[in-house]
């Protein structure tokens, strides 16, 4: 592989194309069917690639907000710390709310961040993720939109990185020892 580090493709990038439209597909008759307001909220930085792409395959009115929480650090390992970082400029109260994540590992972050954008009292709350690794499941998590279900390896590329490096890539690739 030509970019260093990176040992085989897990995801190509025609797959994560169809990935990503059949979850749009999903995700609009969803919305079509409840209605409201609906605001996709993108978890900084690793969404922000599949958020990108994402909303373009939703066909329905929508508001973007990113937010940003703190977990793993520059490592592979999670150290079961979340902060808010950066947090949402729209208040989510009585709006119908589609959390956006790269992958869900263990879930300690997505955990922590579904409890507290619960308590601002949204109409509803789904969440939808590019990536899911269920083998590592730490906390129960209802994924209501999932893309792909991955083997428990570390992957990077298409806004995934390793000490924030590999987000460029096109492509989600396996990182080697
Ligand atoms: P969790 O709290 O263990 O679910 O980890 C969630 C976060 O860890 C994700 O949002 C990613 O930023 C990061 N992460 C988990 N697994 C991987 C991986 O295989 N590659 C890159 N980042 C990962
Ligand atoms: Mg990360």
């Amino acid at each position: 592989m030509p970019d260093t580090g990176i040992t085989k493709v897990l995801i190509r990038e025609e797959e994560i194309q169809q990935t990503v439209t059949k979850l749009g597909e999903e995700i609009t008759q969803h919305y079509k069917a409840a209605g409201g307001e609906l605001i996709v909220i993108g978890l900084l930085r690793g969404s922000f690639v599949f958020m990108a792409d994402l909303i373009r395959k939703i066909h329905y009115p929508l508001v973007v907000d990113f937010m940003a929480v703190s977990s793993y650090g520059d490592g592979t390992v999670s150290t079961g710390d979340v902060k808010i970082v950066m947090d949402l400029d729209e208040s989510i109260e009585g709006k119908h709310i589609l959390l956006v994540e790269d992958i869900i590992d263990t879930g300690t972050t997505f955990e922590k961040v579904i409890r507290m954008l619960s308590n601002r009292n949204p109409a509803s709350l789904k969440v939808c993720t590019f990536l899911n690794k269920p083998s590592r499941r730490k906390f129960d998590i209802q994924i209501d939109f999932c893309g792909k279900d991955i083997p428990d390896e570390f992957v990077c590329g298409y806004g995934l990185d390793y000490a924030q490096k590999y987000r460029n890539l096109p492509y989600v690739g396996v990182l080697g020892e």
